[in-house]
């Protein structure tokens, strides 16, 4: 195909399959949606809002659920006088208690009147969002907090929201908190303060199973790509395998869009079930990738010390061999060389997470057992995810360590 040709054949609206694109409306979701309107319903009645903590895994419509049903509630409230419905979204990933505060204050203001994400007293972040809660327009005002599973034991801000009116002496704006979050084990951790009030109302979002996958992915098909280039069996399949694996709708759409890019790629008509199922396992991949890259520094040498024997024929190795290597890894990217029985920890925990394979070479008696650690996962994967990590860019680029 001519460079910048147009590539008409298969996608229609590609954004539709972006995880950016919100749909109109959420596809097998009639229950949840039905308690999000009754969690709701006090908003719509003048009164006070309750707080609803909403949880399920990655990937099964939390945040657009919650995005779509406030602006039903929103649109709704438009028609009552005594309603004037505010609603703030902050996520909260890689951000403080404070750091969020902060943000919500800034969300009233104007930019030259914003404040800075340092400089006040955690009090005094609080008092200024009291202070704009209080004084603005709205009769109702809703918090959304996104992914609070990432402010980990910093839960403060989760225990003050649902009671800004009384802490704040709020007397003109009713507050309500909505958190989302996808680990449950979170609610389990939180202290009792906080889920006695957050966790007022609770809606869980199940994964989904291949049917449901299948009927969401129709309705993103029936938008993205042109008739003609899929067919329901694509569908299916696409809805079985994420079904399967994750039943996340997240994972279901990516399947279909790259298998929709590995079609136009190859410049075929329609997408086919071998697109799909390579679709499948280079989705996969870059799943088990982030994680490698999302692992700690150390982990990464860990790693490294394995693939660097992998790669000079001496793998599997046991562990002071591995040990040996780690050494030459810190020395060289200057990192904190730690004990022995801490890189074993770090070995036996890439091995629970599937990357490591632990084989136990049982010497008999005599000998007694030793465990020998390889790559269990491709070592390509793991030396992009490695050369990722800035520490360590350098080193994957030099002679391998182990072929001495
Ligand atoms: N019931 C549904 N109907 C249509 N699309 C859906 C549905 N559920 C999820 N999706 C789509 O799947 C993707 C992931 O959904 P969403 O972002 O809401 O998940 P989430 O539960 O918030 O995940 P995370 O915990 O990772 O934030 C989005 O593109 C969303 O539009
Ligand atoms: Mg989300």
């Amino acid at each position: 195909m001519e460079p910048f040709s147009r590539d008409s054949d298969i996608f229609r609206s590609e954004h539709v399959l972006r995880d950016s694109y919100t749909p109109d409306e959420l596809m097998e979701r009639e229950e949840e949606r039905q308690d999000y309107i009754q969690a709701l319903q006090p908003i719509a009645n003048a009164s006070v809002p309750q707080n609803i903590f909403v949880y399920g895994d990655t990937g099964v419509g939390k945040t657009d659920a919650t995005q779509i049903v406030l602006g039903e509630l929103k649109d709704a409230t438009e028609e009552y006088d005594d309603v004037d419905l505010e609603t703030i979204w902050v996520n909260c990933r890689d951000r403080s208690s404070y750091d969020v505060v902060t943000q919500l204050v800034n969300t009233f203001r104007s930019s030259s009147e914003e404040i800075s994400s340092t400089g006040h007293s955690t009090s005094r972040v609080y008092e200024f969002l009291w202070e704009e809660i209080e004084s603005c327009e709205a009769t109702h005002v809703v918090v959304v907090l996104d992914e609070i599973d990432s402010l980990g034991e910093d839960d403060s801000l989760l225990y003050q929201i649902p009671r800004a009116e009384s802490i704040g002496n709020l007397e003109e704006t009713h507050v309500g908190l909505i958190g989302i979050c996808n680990d449950f084990r979170y609610r389990d951790g939180l202290s009792p303060r906080v889920t006695s009030t957050l966790c007022e109302f609770e809606i869980r979002f199940g994964p989904y199973d291949a049917d449901e996958l299948g009927a969401i992915l129709e309705q993103r098909a029936d938008e993205a790509f042109y008739p003609g280039a899929i067919d329901d069996g694509v569908i299916e399949l696409a809805g079985a395998l994420a079904g399967q694996d994750t039943g996340s709708a997240r994972h279901a759409i990516d399947i279909l869009h790259k298998a929709g890019t590995l079609a136009r790629r190859q410049g075929a008509s329609e997408v086919t079930d071998d697109h799909v199922r390579e679709a499948q396992r280079l989705v996969e991949e870059s799943v088990i990738e982030q994680e490698l890259r999302d692992l700690p520094t150390q982990s990464h040498i860990v790693l490294y010390a394995v693939t660097a024997l992998e790669k000079a024929d001496r793998a599997p190795a046991r562990r002071q061999e591995i040990y040996g290597i780690y050494e030459k890894v810190c020395g060289q990217v200057d990192a904190t060389v730690k004990s022995e029985r801490t890189v074993l920890n770090r070995l036996n925990k890439l091995a629970m997470k599937s990357f490591i394979e632990t084989t136990d070479d049982n010497q008999g008696k005599a000998g007694g057992r030793r465990y020998e650690y390889s790559l269990n996962i491709d070592i390509d994967l793991v030396v992009n995810a490695l050369r990722a990590d800035d520490r360590l860019r350098d080193a994957t680029a030099g002679p391998s360590l182990a072929e001495e």
